[in-house]
């Protein structure tokens, strides 16, 4: 099982704590690339043709990213508007990506409490996600569980580890 991490973070380098944890766990994992996105394309002129080449030599994908504005940073649906093209991800002969697995990896901000019906912000994190899990069926991937961290501004040293720990275990299941 080969694994392939789409990590984007805008900040990843200089400002991130919990996806550069999990980033820095996720890069010592035998059958694990990670792409750092931003790095990659910090003025969003993604190369289709290499991301499309890195997605077809994984059996499984991660979009990992901080919750941004309950959705993606800008990149990743940039990469999605971009990357899944018609005819090679979807529509006719759109069959490459089919059978993949697809996991979400996100780090959340708010506490889970907030994430309720009955919580502040009147809509659950599976909910939020799923414009990117219709996606996923689209394109004839498996969506996998996602991996959520929520809370992630006050997470303790200890939760961040215990997090970066369960995070290879997903990564390596
Ligand atoms: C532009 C921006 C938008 C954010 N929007 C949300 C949000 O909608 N919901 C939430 O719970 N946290 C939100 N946050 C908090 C981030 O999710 C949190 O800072 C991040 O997951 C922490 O991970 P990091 O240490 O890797 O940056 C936002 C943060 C920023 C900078």
């Amino acid at each position: 099982m080969t694994t392939l991490v789409l990590a984007f973070h805008p900040h990843l380098h200089d400002g991130s704590r919990v996806n550069a944890r999990l980033v820095a766990e996720a890069q010592g994992l035998d059958g694990v690339t990670v792409r750092d996105e931003y790095a990659l394309y910090p003025d969003f002129d993604i190369d289709v043709k290499a991301e499309q080449e890195a997605l077809l030599a994984a059996d499984r994908v991660v979009w990992q990213f901080p919750f941004y504005w309950y959705s993606t940073p800008a990149l990743l649906k940039q990469w999605e508007d971009v990357v899944l093209e018609h005819g090679w991800a979807y529509g006719a002969g759109g069959d490459r990506l089919h059978g993949k697995e697809l996991m979400v990896a996100v780090s959340v901000g708010g506490p889970i409490e907030k994430y309720r019906h009955d919580g502040e912000f009147g809509v659950t994190g599976p909910e939020l996600l799923k414009p990117l899990e219709t996606t996923a069926r689209h394109i004839g991937m498996t969506w996998l569980r996602p991996f959520a961290i929520h809370g992630a501004l006050n997470l303790s040293d200890a939760e961040l580890e215990s997090a970066a720990a369960e995070y290879a275990a997903r990564l390596t299941a």
